[in-house]
């Protein structure tokens, strides 16, 4: 039997890790977590169930957790879920997509979604509570912070380091071995 698990954010993020989820088959979506004016509304096939205050309560009956909650600008909101989240006990663990590639050689930290075609290299190393979204590229013995979002179609050369909490734009391109600071924006393209 598939184990169940929560998502937390019911928003455009949402709907692609819905899809992640289902193609690997591994867990069963449970519910949402949103805000309380779309409490029972619908994501793709999944109901709201709860918002953010009922966190204590469902860490008690569900064990896993995704935040699916998307990150922009700031990464403030998602990084307070995932500590208590984390306080509370609750599970988060990595998901990766089947059509995606992750090097056996590549270490991913909890919380993670790796998304539909993206690429991790050997020797790459990638925090907690990231985002690797679809089409990215994480090459050889890159470092990806804790709680970075390196968004669709963006290119992390090798050895290069993403410090935590940064946003990479779509189809931004890192030179290899370079270092990028925390908390940072850089823009799509
Ligand atoms: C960087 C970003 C967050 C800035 O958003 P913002 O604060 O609302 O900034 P604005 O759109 O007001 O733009 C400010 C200025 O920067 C420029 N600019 C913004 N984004 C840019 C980009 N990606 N490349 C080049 N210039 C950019 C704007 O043209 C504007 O210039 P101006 O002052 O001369 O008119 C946003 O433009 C962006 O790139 N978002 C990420 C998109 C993306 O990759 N999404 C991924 C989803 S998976």
């Amino acid at each position: 039997m598939k184990q169940k698990i929560i998502l937390i954010g019911g928003g455009g993020h949402c709907k692609s890790c819905i899809d992640v989820i289902e193609q690997q088959g591994v867990y069963q979506i449970a519910g949402i977590v949103d805000l309380p004016g779309k409490l029972h509304q619908k994501i793709l096939d999944y109901e709201i169930i709860a918002t953010d205050d009922d966190l204590p309560d469902l860490v008690k009956e569900y064990e896993n957790f995704l935040i699916t909650l998307g990150q922009i600008k700031s990464p403030d909101k998602r990084i307070r879920l995932f500590k208590t989240l984390k306080e509370s006990g609750a599970k988060l663990p990595v998901i990766i997509s089947p059509l995606a590639y992750a090097s056996k050689h590549a270490q991913i930290g909890d919380g993670t979604i790796i998304m539909h075609h993206a690429l991790i290299n050997a020797g790459a190393k990638i925090g907690s509570n990231c985002i690797i979204n679809t089409k990215a590229l994480i090459e050889h013995d890159a470092i990806i912070g804790d709680h970075c979002h390196i968004a669709t179609g963006a290119i992390i050369n090798g050895g290069t380091v993403i410090s935590p909490r940064t946003f990479i734009g779509s189809n931004a391109m890192a030179k290899e071995y370079i270092e990028i600071g925390e908390q940072t924006v850089i823009g799509g393209g």
